[in-house]
């Protein structure tokens, strides 16, 4: 009875941003094969969603205006991938979208497949650290990812998202100065914008999945954070809406990932040296809390490791072992 209630729903709010002109319920009615009981409490459940929706005495129901919510009927309205996202779940509240992208996962997900929330209870980041980001301000999603190929080759998955999101938010209409921080995080002036967590199951001939998460500061304004974030909104000036970005994310992801399947990762590698601003910095590098080396980046290796000068000789650190952090 839910499913089908929530399929009325959705092609409630398909038929209303079909036509400009208002639509009577008995109409809304007739064309879904419903009462008119059933249209009136889809038009109240899409209004309790933040739809907008007039209703003027014998004319009928027109939607004012639409919702800047990453819902997936909102995401997929216009989409351009040719899978990413089209298997998509919304949660308004939930612990992290990496825990319920990995549950569906298990339980056979697509490749794709795309959890979005608005609020997460325990959203992290990369080792143990938490993600703070509030309701409605900003991009809080995770994708599925199911590669074939060996587990050794994982560590281009980081560059990869690293790259894809950079190709978006470097390009109009946001036109920004976005680099790397080796391998993935997302800084514009030494503050971050945005960070990537990778999590995988694999067994040592396989990959079984990936799941990519992200965080994009969207419109937050971070009056009181004790580290250097930024937004997209404290970066121009204007609050942004945050669907056009998802959609544009999920392409570029998507054109990313066929790219390296299809011509491995020659392009994505020079693309990433361009960007990574870590090389030619003093940087110290942790494992656990242990520093393993100090000195300056020398260059991003052809396995998109980190290759530090040290005084001892210069060591190669991967991204699955290390934090990195500026001296
Ligand atoms: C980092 O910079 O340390 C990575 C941050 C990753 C945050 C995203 S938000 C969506 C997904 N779910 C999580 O719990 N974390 C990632």
């Amino acid at each position: 009875m839910k499913k089908l209630e929530t399929a009325l729903t959705q092609q409630v709010l398909a038929a209303l941003y079909e036509t400009t002109a208002p639509i009577s319920g008995e109409d809304l009615a007739e064309k879904l094969a419903v009462s008119r009981t059933a249209i009136w409490k889809a038009i109240g459940k899409l209004r309790s969603s933040g739809y907008k929706i007039d209703a003027a005495p014998n004319r009928g129901y027109q939607l004012v205006c639409g919702v800047d919510i990453p819902y997936p009927q909102e995401v997929q309205r216009g989409l351009e991938t040719q899978n990413f996202g089209h298997n998509a779940y919304f949660y308004q509240h939930l612990v992290s979208t990496n825990d319920t992208l990995r549950t569906l996962a298990k339980e056979g997900a697509s490749e794709g497949t795309l959890v979005i929330a608005e609020q997460q209870q325990q959203g992290r980041g990369r080792w143990g650290r938490a993600w703070q980001s509030e309701a409605g301000e900003n991009l809080t999603f995770s994708l599925l990812l199911r590669p074939h190929f060996e587990p050794r080759k994982v560590t281009v998955l980081a560059p990869m998202v690293g790259v894809a999101c950079l190709k978006v938010l470097r390009a109009e209409p946001y036109g920004l100065p976005v680099n790397l921080k080796w391998p993935n995080d997302l800084l514009v002036n030494g503050k971050k914008l945005g960070g990537i967590l990778i999590e995988l199951s694999l067994e040592l001939e396989r990959i079984h999945y990936a799941v990519l998460g992200l965080g994009i500061n969207v419109n937050a304004n971070f009056a009181q954070v004790d580290f250097p974030a930024t937004s997209l909104k404290i970066l121009s000036g204007q609050t942004l809406p945050r669907v056009p970005l998802l959609q544009k994310l999920l392409l570029a992801l998507e054109e990313e990932y066929q790219e390296l399947i299809n011509s491995g990762s020659g392009s994505l590698l020079s693309t990433y040296r361009q960007w990574c601003e870590t090389v030619g910095q003093e940087i110290a590098v942790y494992s656990r809390g242990e520093l393993v080396a100090q000195g300056t980046a020398q260059e991003i290796d052809p396995d998109f490791n980190l290759v530090v000068a040290t005084a001892q000789g210069p060591v190669t650190v991967t991204s699955a072992e290390v934090s990195l952090r500026g001296s």
